[in-house]
């Protein structure tokens, strides 16, 4: 495994699972989870909102328990703050959850999962609605992001996280809290592919030494499996996968579309956190780090970027009322 060298000194495995699960039942990744552990998996990154922190941490603590060689301080777990939990006084509680809910004294990496707070009526109501018609959701639009870093820090002070970062977060904000930061953002989050490369955030994140983690890394879900209100945010993209360059790239090296676009993104130094729930697909996102994209071959990846037309992942419907909206306007390149 090739590690990333955070700001603060961690190693991060540059490759991990993604354990949003949606609209699978939270409880494939006991067996996800399982299958992944002897392929080599060590990163984990899961998050209040996937619902899927206590079924990771029961089949991580089975794992601990019956095989000597995985130990606690090489799996590196990535959790994260949900948009109800965005308040300085509501972060210990849901540190707190998660420590509990992973079977956990301490999570690797605690990210902010949204910079759009939504209302808190309660623990267990993650998408607090507004208007159930439209499923717009009650957002807090008092979000006080430095307060939220600050009580971050809190918590790595505490020793109850080691690492803390962002997710879904534009350049304004993240200089707006690299400059209150006692701790500096490790990571950032962000949805990355060859399709939406993000040259400028990737840059800014550089300049500060704050690593980058690739969510969507292979295209994500094809957007006509959105809800229809969230597909009325963008057009579809098509799938990624598909696309005439990366099936020549693959067939070239003879790995599938998947490990070619996994590739591009570990040798710019990004981590990678393809989800699967399938055996072989597990085995083949992971199994990335064997061989090398030649110049050429990076080139025509580069070549794909079609910039914010190929978002696909703009938060919950009436976010981009609230006054910490992180993107521009969607289809706007
Ligand atoms: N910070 C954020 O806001 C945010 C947002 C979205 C996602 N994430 C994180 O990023 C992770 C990855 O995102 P994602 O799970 O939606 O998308 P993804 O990893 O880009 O794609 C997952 C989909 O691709 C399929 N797949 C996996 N490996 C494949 C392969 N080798 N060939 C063909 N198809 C393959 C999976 O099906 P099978 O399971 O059947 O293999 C699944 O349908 C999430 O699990 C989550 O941890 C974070």
């Amino acid at each position: 495994m090739k590690f990333l060298k955070l700001n603060n000194g961690s190693n991060m495995p540059i490759v991990g699972l993604g354990l949003s699960v949606f609209p699978e039942d939270p409880k494939t990744v006991e067996t996800s989870v399982e299958l992944a552990l002897p392929i080599g998996y060590r990163m984990f990154d899961t998050a209040s909102l996937y619902k899927t922190e206590e079924h990771l941490g029961v089949t991580l603590k089975a794992n601990l328990l019956k095989n000597p060689n995985i130990k606690r301080k090489d799996l590196f777990i990535v959790t994260k703050l949900p948009q109800i939990g965005m308040r300085p006084d509501l972060v210990d509680r849901f540190v707190t959850k998660s420590l509990k809910d992973l079977q956990l004294d301490y999570i690797d990496l605690y990210l902010i999962h949204w910079p759009i707070g939504m209302e808190f009526r309660g623990e267990n109501d993650l998408f607090p609605m507004l208007d159930v018609t439209t499923k717009e959701c009650a957002y807090d639009f008092k979000t006080d992001l430095e307060g939220i870093w600050k009580a971050l820090e809190a918590q790595v002070k505490a020793g109850r996280v080691k690492s803390i970062g962002l997710s879904n977060v534009n350049e304004t904000q993240i200089e707006r809290i690299v400059k209150i930061a006692e701790i500096l953002p490790a990571n950032n989050q962000i949805e990355l592919h060859a399709y939406i490369q993000q040259p400028k955030l990737r840059k800014l994140c550089e300049k500060y030494d704050i690593s980058i983690t690739a969510y969507y890394p292979i295209g994500g879900r094809n957007r006509l499996q959105y809800p229809e209100e969230w597909q009325k945010l963008a057009p579809p993209v098509p799938p990624l996968l598909d696309d005439p360059v990366v099936t020549a790239i693959s067939k070239k090296h003879d790995k599938t579309p998947a490990q070619v676009l996994l590739r591009f993104l570990t040798q710019l130094n990004v981590a990678v956190i393809p989800k699967s729930s399938n055996a072989n697909r597990l085995k083949e996102n992971f199994n990335i780090l064997n061989f090398t994209l030649d110049s050429d071959d990076m080139d025509k990846l580069r070549g794909l970027d079609q910039g914010e037309s190929a978002r696909t992942c703009f938060g919950m419907p009436g976010c981009d009322k609230h006054p910490e909206y992180p993107f521009p306007i969607a289809g706007s390149k």
